[in-house]
């Protein structure tokens, strides 16, 4: 093995630590610790998958086959979110990757918000079609994006509730400008399914809009692995054909589809667990707002960013917080934009308020 070839690594890896940005493989949060760190909103991740559903499909689905728990759970969510299909992906990342590559092509347009997650931005790279950027949650920017004279077909692609921002787009004006340019609506609502909305369906069904692909993951709310797109019969079945992260990918491990099947059972029902989570983030905005620290004032929901300005400040607050017990992240370049630094404060059900007094008092001596 040459490792000549890869020496320049070296001072990659230097350059980021001068940077302060490399990053180490710490452990997951130990016993103790407060964590506020984790997408497990309803407070599921800890669930041990039960049943004897095998644990390889064995190899991409267009090979090896759907097995049982693949169509059950599909079946499930179309029910659940009243669309005709989904299907399933490994990851979230492949099924928006697979999602935006798989419909938009050369000489279409696809119009993307600023702040748009990577497998989302990915998605867009791939499908090489022209990609408008527009100002993160601007309405108009997107109806002007819309308006430019183009051939090819055209989508819009937002998320429904932005994972490092805590807030949300207008998504029934978003669903009438795409109407009325003829353009298709591909909404990620990973960090909403199981969140908000009745039954926690999400984003989309809290606003009344139907989207013509809706995303979702079971890593997130649903606290296990995978990921769905949800829309028409057509749809699924062009991705299941197209989607070259479905077509060349081990399909999901069976039993992690036949877990999912049970959270979702569980989310759908868990309304004291939406609830008591809307109850927890109020509590913590207003303590924070008291504590004169700045959260944007459009965020909403478990996603509490705390903004800090820069990289320095946001280690020096999270190594600080973590000695007094409680686990943020510092999200910085390049999650987020350079001098936009913040701590992450990441709320589950599975919190009580005496937890979320614990986090002002450590950010009260921490600021
Ligand atoms: C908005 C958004 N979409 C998609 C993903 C990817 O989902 P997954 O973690 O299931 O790959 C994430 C997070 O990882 C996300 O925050």
């Amino acid at each position: 093995m040459s490792r000549r070839a890869l020496a320049y690594l070296d001072d990659e890896l230097a350059a980021l630590d001068e940077r302060q940005r490399r990053r180490a493989r710490h452990p997951a949060s130990g016993e103790g610790l407060l964590d506020l760190t984790s997408n497990d909103y309803l407070g599921y991740a800890a669930a041990r998958p039960v049943g004897d559903a095998r644990a390889g499909a064995g190899a991409s689905r267009l090979i090896s086959g759907t097995h049982g728990e693949h169509a059950a759970l599909e079946r499930e969510v179309a029910g659940w979110l009243r669309v005709e299909d989904a299907l399933v992906f490994a990851s979230g990342y492949q099924a928006n990757l697979g999602l935006v590559s798989a419909l938009a092509g050369p000489g279409d347009l696809v119009v993307s918000d600023a702040l748009n997650h990577a497998s989302l931005i990915d998605g867009c790279r791939l499908s090489r079609a022209r990609v408008i950027v527009t100002p993160h949650l601007d309405v108009a920017a997107v109806a002007r994006a819309l308006a430019a004279p183009a051939s090819g077909r055209r989508f819009v692609v937002t998320e429904g509730y932005f994972s490092m921002d805590g807030d949300a787009p207008d998504l029934r004006a978003l669903r009438a400008i795409c109407d009325d340019a003829g353009a298709a609506l591909l909404v990620d609502d990973a960090h909403a399914i199981g969140v908000f909305g009745p039954e926690g369906r999400g984003a989309c069904a809290a606003a009344g809009v139907v989207p013509d692909a809706l995303v979702g993951t079971f890593g997130k709310a649903l606290g296990g692995q995978g990921a769905f797109v949800a829309g028409s019969a057509a749809l699924v079945d062009w991705l299941f054909n197209r989607a070259r992260s479905v077509v060349f990918s081990t399909g999901l491990s069976p039993a992690l589809a036949s877990h999912a099947s049970r959270m979702l059972a569980l989310a759908r029902a868990d309304e004291p667990a939406r609830q008591r989570l809307a109850r927890l983030s109020r509590r913590l905005r207003a303590g924070l707002f008291e504590l004169g620290l700045e959260v944007p004032a459009a965020s909403s929901g478990p996603i509490v960013p705390v903004m800090v300005g820069t990289e320095g400040r946001a280690l020096a607050l999270a190594a600080r917080l973590r000695e007094a017990g409680v686990r943020v992240a510092p999200i910085r370049p390049p999650t987020v934009p350079e001098g936009t630094c913040r701590l992450r404060l990441t709320l589950h059900a599975g919190l009580t308020d005496d937890d979320v007094e614990r986090a002002l008092l450590a950010l009260r001596s921490a600021a």
